[in-house]
Parts: C-alpha cells; structure tokens; sequence
C-alpha cells in the first residue's frame, strides 16, 4: 500500500508504539525510522524511472516518424562509363567479346603493325606522349586490334573500350585525356556493307530508332577503304541552322572506321587473302556529348557533382 501520507503503513506503525511500554519506545521508533530511510533511495530510483518513461513518451508523441530521412549519398555512374557500358553491351549482344588493352604501348602496336612506319606523317597527327625513343601513352584504342589478332586466330569479334592520351590543348572539344571505343570483326566475306549495318544499329540503340549515320570518305593508313561516321545531331534533329551542338552541319562526328588494311592483317599474321573485317574507332566523350547534349567536354571532368548526379540518373 501506498507508505507516505497519513492513512500510509508507515504512520499506523508510529501510531502502535504509544500502546508500548514507554522503555521499548525510543528503540521502536529508531527501528521504524531505519526501515524509513531504507526504503527512500527504493523510492527514489522508482520514481525517476517513471519520469523517464513518461519523457519519452512526451517525446514520441512530439516527433513525426513518417517524416523522410535525409537521403544517403550513393554516388552515380559517370556518363562516359555509362557510354562505355551501352556500347559494350551492343556489341555483345551481337556475340562482340570485350578486351582491353594497354594504356602504355610500345611504337610498333601503335603505329609500324597499323602500317604506319617509321617516317610516316601519320605518326604526327597523333600527338603522342612519349615516355622514351618506343614507348608511349597510346593516343587510340587501335593497338588492341593487333594484339587480339596475333593472340588469336580468326574468326575474332571484339569490342575494346579504353582510354587514350594526346597533347592536345584543353578547350569545349579537345580533352588531353578521353576514351576511345574500338571495333573489330574479322572473318571470312566481311565487307563494307556489315560495317554499315553495326555502326547503324549501334547510333540507334543510342539514340533513339530514328537515327541516321553518315560515311564520309576519308583516310586511314589501318584501313581501306576508310571513312568518318557523323551521326544526326541530337540537338537540331539534322535541321542545322545556327545550332550550336553540331555548329549548323545537323551531323555529329563519331570517329573514324574502315575495311582492315590488308598489311595490318598480314602483320598480325592472318591471311590476307582469305580473310577480311572491319574496324572502327569511335570517341566515348563525343557519343556522350551528342547524347547528353553537353556542349563542353570539361564538364566530364569538373567533378560538379550536381552535374554528374543529373547524368547519372538518365539511363
Ligand atoms: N584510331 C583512329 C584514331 O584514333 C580511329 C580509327 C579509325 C579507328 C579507323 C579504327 C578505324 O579502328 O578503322 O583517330
């Protein structure tokens, strides 16, 4: 029952020892004030945690479980790895297995097996950067072709994403570092036509079911014949006046590709006579500015997270 107070057990207790003889008084009274304070620090503890308990509840009943969280950040894929996996991921739908190559690659990948010898003037138009009198950070994806063709014999299908070095001055277009997509399929009767077909099929898958690709003629010591792609600029939908995406041409370029030069076949030991392929070699950052329609190239670099974030979610 409840101890204070006047109608407690304590004070009918009190009460009881006037009924005692008056020499047994002083030590009952010490006994009861003895199980008196005893009991306080009990009381004491009790109280406080039904304070506790109610506090919480108080509090409870203030806070809104229902209201979001602040979100964690998880980061997301960078718009050119987000490139670099759809074009793979087309290609190997297509059977294309996936290779990567060197980041640093002695000349003769580079350029002699590319037939591009010595004193060619090809070599110049690369940029490179040497680290001595053979070796250099490779300025295309190229090489990987020769590697994968001397490793293994036809017919190959591959595709090889990497990234590429030039000394190139920084500005809107030109990165001194960027990522090339390379292709290559060797066989038996390739031709042009198979080249046009994947190269379309790919700018579709990218871009949307509408897309148009264009071959201009151009030159390449690797292949021949050889041909700039241009595919139909995102922005302007090829309606070209005074667009400032593809500066009013209404054609992106994507890179170069072409019919496998017969001495690049010969030289990665294949038979050049029975075999034939094509290849190609498309910039990773110019496929994501068509298809972001991003018109500054640094902007991939920035580490502006509100800009990478905004990408990133796109699929
Ligand atoms: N390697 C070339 C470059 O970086 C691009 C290229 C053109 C690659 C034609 C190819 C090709 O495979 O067939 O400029």
């Amino acid at each position: 029952g409840p101890v204070p107070g006047r109608s407690g057990e304590v004070p009918r207790v009190r009460r009881t020892t006037g009924s005692l003889p008056p020499a047994e008084r002083p030590g009952a009274g010490k006994a009861i004030n003895a199980s008196v304070a005893a009991m306080e620090p009990v009381l004491d503890r009790r109280r406080t945690a039904l304070e506790e308990r109610a506090g919480e509840e108080a509090l409870k009943a203030r806070l809104d479980v229902t209201f979001p969280a602040t979100p964690a950040a998880t980061g997301s894929i960078h718009p050119i790895r987000r490139i670099v996996q759809d074009v793979c991921e087309y290609f190997e739908h297509h059977g294309f297995a996936v290779v990567l190559g060197n980041e640093i690659e002695p000349d003769y990948y580079t350029f002699d097996a590319l037939n591009i010898p010595p004193d060619h003037p090809a070599r110049e138009g690369f940029d490179s950067f040497w680290i001595d009198d053979h070796l250099l950070l490779r300025p295309h994806t190229s090489p990987i072709q020769v590697r994968t063709m001397k490793l293994h014999p036809a017919p190959i299908a591959i595709v090889a994403p990497g990234r590429c070095f030039r000394r190139d001055a920084v500005d809107a277009r030109h990165l001194f570092q960027f990522h090339q997509i390379e292709g290559l399929l060797v066989d038996e009767g390739v031709h042009f036509g198979h080249l046009k077909g994947m190269l379309t099929g790919l700018c579709r898958a990218l871009f949307g079911p509408a897309q148009r690709v264009r071959f201009r003629p151009s030159f390449f010591p690797f292949t021949e014949p050889s041909a700039e792609v241009d595919t139909t600029c995102p922005r302007c939908k090829g309606e070209a006046a005074a667009c400032g995406m593809c500066g009013g041409s209404g054609w992106i370029e994507l890179g170069g590709a072409g019919m496998v030069h017969p001495n690049v076949l010969r030289e990665a030991g294949y038979d050049s006579e029975k075999l034939s392929g094509w290849a190609f070699g498309f910039g990773a950052e110019r496929l994501a500015l068509a298809r972001y329609e991003v018109d500054d190239i640094r902007r991939f670099i920035d580490s502006d997270r509100d800009f990478l974030e905004q990408l990133g979610t796109l699929s």
